[in-house]
């Protein structure tokens, strides 16, 4: 017999919810993190008291109970709200595009007059087949909007022109015509209080965990001691990238400690005139109402991504997506191993997202080993 049933790689929220439910299950489970940390990409790296989102800045939403209930039975959340501005040459505007808005940008108050404005611009574009993004973008919220909050935005996060983006990255841009700021309209939305650690530090208790550990370098030992393995590193690389690598868009993260109590009065700010070379500031302590005496604000610059910097986004293009079919057909056939997350599953997933899909991986799993 096997030391362990299953072999975790990965301690993000897949991997830790995974090995968490196994273990209730009563399976010996062994968790293995290449980074020096748990938790992934919501771990929180704590600066003088203050939670520091690392991999950038996480704000736990959603519509399902049963995940909302699951995750405040291992940590109580606050009734944090995300309400970012946008900075446009120095003008400030409330997120998402809602009244107040609008109001900003054109001084009209009155929302049927302001679907008028926006019908009016659209109309004016006049165009029926868009063909690139700027395009697709014009035909849905008119010049004006497109000009001040999505252009340079959207040109810094994908390092193209938005006329040579294809349109399929824009699928819907929600306009509010309601005075409200709430970014997300899930009725469940929070953070965890005194961080995301706290609630992976709950999934992992009593589970052994080996930080520092790159399944890779290690493989042919580690399969020894497991029965089954659950990989959430990335697809590609599992089979040592011989149909080539799935690609992604990366972020590069200035984190800054300033002595004072509030640098921006509002967690996040999206700057989205071209000319400044960040997209965001974040300033973490909004997130927990922070009364610290310092803060730290992070800036994030989009970055192309190469071999060896950080997976972000995926790049859903027809290449990748055709890379990532050749690859699933390999994973298909694996007996001894399951993938989940975002890296194994080359998608995007939000926290409340990957939370199901690993618990409804757990459930499928259980039942085909209790079949006749
Ligand atoms: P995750 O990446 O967290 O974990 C995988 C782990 O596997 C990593 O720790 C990695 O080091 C490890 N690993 C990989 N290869 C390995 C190997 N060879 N050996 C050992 N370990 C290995 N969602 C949301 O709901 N609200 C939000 O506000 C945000 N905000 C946000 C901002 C940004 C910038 C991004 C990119 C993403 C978000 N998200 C989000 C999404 C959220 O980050 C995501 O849902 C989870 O982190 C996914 O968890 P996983 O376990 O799949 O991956």
């Amino acid at each position: 017999m096997k030391k362990y049933d299953f072999l975790i790689v990965g301690s993000g929220l897949f991997g830790s919810v995974f090995a968490h439910e196994m273990t209730k299950m009563g399976k010996k489970c062994l968790v293995i993190e290449k980074r020096d940390h748990k938790g992934g990409n919501v771990y929180c790296e704590s600066v003088e008291g203050i939670n520091v989102h690392k991999y950038g800045p996480h704000i736990f939403h959603t519509n399902d109970k049963g995940i909302w209930d699951y995750v405040n039975s291992f940590v109580e959340f606050n009734n944090f709200i995300y309400s970012p501005l946008a900075n446009y040459q120095g003008q400030l505007f409330n997120l998402p595009f809602n009244m107040n808005t609008f109001y900003q940008l054109w001084k009209i108050g009155n929302p049927k007059e302001v679907e008028k404005k926006i019908k009016e611009q659209i109309e004016k574009e006049n165009i029926t087949a868009p063909q690139n993004l700027e395009d697709q973008a014009i035909s849905m919220v008119g010049a004006d909007i497109y000009n001040v909050f999505i252009k340079g935005y959207t040109e810094k996060q994908w390092g193209r022109k938005a006329k040579e983006l294809p349109k399929f990255i824009i699928k819907r841009l929600p306009v509010r015509f309601t005075y409200d700021n709430n970014y997300f309209n899930d009725t469940y939305q929070g953070i965890p209080i005194g961080g995301y650690n706290k609630l992976i530090d709950g999934l992992l208790d009593g589970i052994e965990v080996r930080t520092g550990v790159d399944f890779f370098k290690d493989r042919n030992e580690l399969i020894q001691i497991t029965d089954r393995v659950v990989f959430t590193g990335k697809l590609d690389e599992f089979y040592d990238y011989k149909f080539g690598h799935l690609q992604y868009r990366s972020l590069r993260f200035e984190h800054k400690y300033l002595n004072l109590p509030n640098y921006q009065g509002v967690a996040g700010i999206n700057f989205t005139d071209l000319n400044v070379p960040y997209t965001r500031i974040i300033e973490h302590k909004h997130f927990e109402f922070g009364k610290q005496k310092g803060t730290v604000i992070t800036k994030e610059y989009p970055q192309e991504w190469s071999l060896g910097s950080e997976a972000f986004y995926p790049i859903n293009d027809r290449m990748n997506m055709e890379r990532l079919g050749v690859y699933q057909r390999l994973a298909k056939k694996e007996e001894k191993v399951i993938f989940g997350g975002r890296l194994a599953e080359y998608k995007y997933y939000d926290m409340h997202q990957v939370i199901a899909s690993a618990l409804s991986k757990v459930k499928k799993i259980i039942q085909a080993d209790t079949m006749p």
